[in-house]
């Protein structure tokens, strides 16, 4: 707090409510994750029941990671920066916690009815028609309160950040909506308003941008907010974190076609995607750099800092899967990682390397400040916890490499009279060494999840809910 006058505390429960959260779901979603992975080494992790198999554990992990974890993840991120750079308390308490308790009523309905059977099978987008009206309400809530606190502001200035929150809210909202047309039979079952090549169309356009924009662009806003605090320096280029965002903004919305290669769809529309992701891959490596040039100076910091060394080692791993994925995006690469475990590979080295570990970053910073604390309980378990992820990410991705391009080659070889040369069980036990490590990895990676589990819970018993004052010096 600073000496400057003080008009109002922040809003930080709401903050502290949904960082939270972000751990709570971080530990449910990636033990699913670490079983689902052992399921494939061991079939008999199916325990033989409906609920417990994999056709329906998966699509839990993938909603419990990505709307419990980075979603909660985003909430208390965007909260936390929108006041501080704003210097203007949240639009309304009464409807910030409407969106905290809105949004995990969301995950408990996918707790629910995913195990259940109950979804539009519609990848990313399982939750059926009545959860998703009520998604779409706390969504458009998140909405008011982000844009109201935005007219609050105090300073003339919007920081870039908040432009990065600002879309990944408007997006998510026009996608959900659209996806999500249905006609509803009952409570649990809708029929999608599109059909067949349509509806893939519809569903690749929201499931590509909702790694765009749910796993990309709020947390690129959390990079430009919370890199610069953490080192202490402004960020690299202004002028190219503004660069950076319009061209993202309008080429993202475009690749969502190099999801359907080779398919029903019409063969200019698979072109254009894959064009438009080869173009994606300049303004990813513009914020990139401009994340990582940030630390122009002050490099040094990493030797002692590792919630640091999480925020730069999450951009790298950014730097890497979008590089990756625009060349995945090739039509003749496609032809190869499709369908196989490459595709997971390129996957986790977004949401483990880039989502997961940018994620930790925030929440170290975060939780000593929100707590009232100098730091967190252990800054060496934070120093475990990087070389677990790390360790856990790379163990991850290098198996399904291996994975994918032996099942890819497997696969296409054909004999000399056309008949194929390994049968599709040949291609699946090559493959059992590689899962084996891959669930390895996951453990690995799940253990530095529970050390932070830890660590927050002992930094926040050892705290006091902390008050900070909207003023003209704190940002
Ligand atoms: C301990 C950490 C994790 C483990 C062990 C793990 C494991 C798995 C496994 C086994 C699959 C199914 C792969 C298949 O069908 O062959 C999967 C899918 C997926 N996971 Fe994870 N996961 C972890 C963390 C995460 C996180 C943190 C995120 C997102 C932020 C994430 C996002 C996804 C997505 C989007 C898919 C679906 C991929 C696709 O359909 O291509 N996972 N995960
Ligand atoms: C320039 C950036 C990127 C491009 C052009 C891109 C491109 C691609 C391509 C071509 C595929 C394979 C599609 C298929 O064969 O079915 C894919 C899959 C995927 N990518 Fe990326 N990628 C990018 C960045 C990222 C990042 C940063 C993340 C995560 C944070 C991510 C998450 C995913 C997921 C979840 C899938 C699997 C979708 C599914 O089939 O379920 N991508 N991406």
């Amino acid at each position: 707090m600073s000496t400057a006058i003080a008009e109002q505390p922040y809003n930080y429960k709401v903050v502290r409510q949904f960082t939270i959260m972000t751990v709570v779901w971080g530990v449910v979603g990636m033990a699913m994750g670490v079983l689902i992975a052992s399921q494939l080494v061991w079939p008999q992790m199916n325990f033989d029941l409906p609920w417990t198999s994999f056709g329906r554990l998966r699509p839990l992990h993938t909603n419990l990671v990505i709307f419990g974890f980075a979603g909660s993840a985003q909430f208390a991120a965007s909260y936390y920066a929108v006041q501080r750079t704003c210097q203007a308390r949240l639009f309304s308490d009464r409807l910030a916690a409407f969106t905290f308790w809105g949004w995990q009523a969301v995950i408990l309905i996918l707790l629910a009815t995913l195990p259940l059977g109950y979804t539009t099978t519609k990848e990313y987008a399982e939750i059926e028609f009545a959860g998703a009206v009520w998604m779409a309400i706390v969504w458009v809530a998140y909405g008011v309160v982000f844009f109201g606190t935005l007219l609050r502001r105090k300073t003339k200035h919007l920081y870039v950040g908040n432009w990065f929150f600002g879309a990944f809210i408007v997006v998510i909202a026009m996608l959900h909506v659209v996806n999500h047309l249905s006609i509803p039979v009952d409570w649990f079952k809708s029929y999608p308003v599109y059909s067949g090549a349509t509806d893939a169309m519809v569903q690749w356009w929201y499931g590509h941008n909702a790694v765009g924009f749910f796993l990309t662009t709020g947390f690129l806003g959390m990079m430009y907010y919370f890199v610069p605090k953490q080192a202490n320096r402004p960020v690299y280029s202004y002028r190219l974190s503004i660069v950076h965002f319009w061209a993202l903004i309008t080429l993202y919305i475009w690749a969502g076609p190099h999801h359907l290669h080779y398919t029903a769809l019409p063969d200019w529309a698979q072109s254009l995607g894959m064009v438009m992701s080869i173009i994606l891959l300049a303004p990813s490596w513009g914020g990139m750099i401009n994340g990582m040039m940030t630390l122009s100076g002050a490099w040094h910091k990493l030797r002692s800092d590792p919630i640091l060394r999480f925020l730069v080692l999450s951009l790298a791993f950014y730097g890497m899967s979008t590089f990756e994925g625009p060349m995945m995006a090739i039509k003749t690469v496609n032809a190869l990682s499709h369908y196989t475990d490459w595709t997971i590979g390129h996957v986790h080295a977004g949401a483990l390397g880039w989502v997961a570990m940018i994620t930790f970053g925030a929440v170290y910073h975060m939780v000593p400040k929100l707590w009232g604390r100098e730091q967190m309980h252990s800054v060496g378990l934070i120093n475990v916890h990087f070389w677990l992820a790390t360790i856990g990410t790379v163990l991850y991705i290098a198996s399904m490499w291996v994975n994918g391009i032996t099942q890819g080659l497997m696969w296409r070889a054909i004999n000399e009279d056309g008949t194929l040369t390994y049968s599709f069980v040949e291609a699946l036990q090559a493959s059992h060494p590689g899962f084996v490590v891959r669930l390895v990895g996951g453990l690995f990676f799940l253990t530095g999840m529970l050390l932070m589990a830890y660590n927050t819970w002992r930094t926040v018993r050892a705290g006091q809910p902390a008050v900070a004052y909207v003023s003209a010096a704190t940002h």
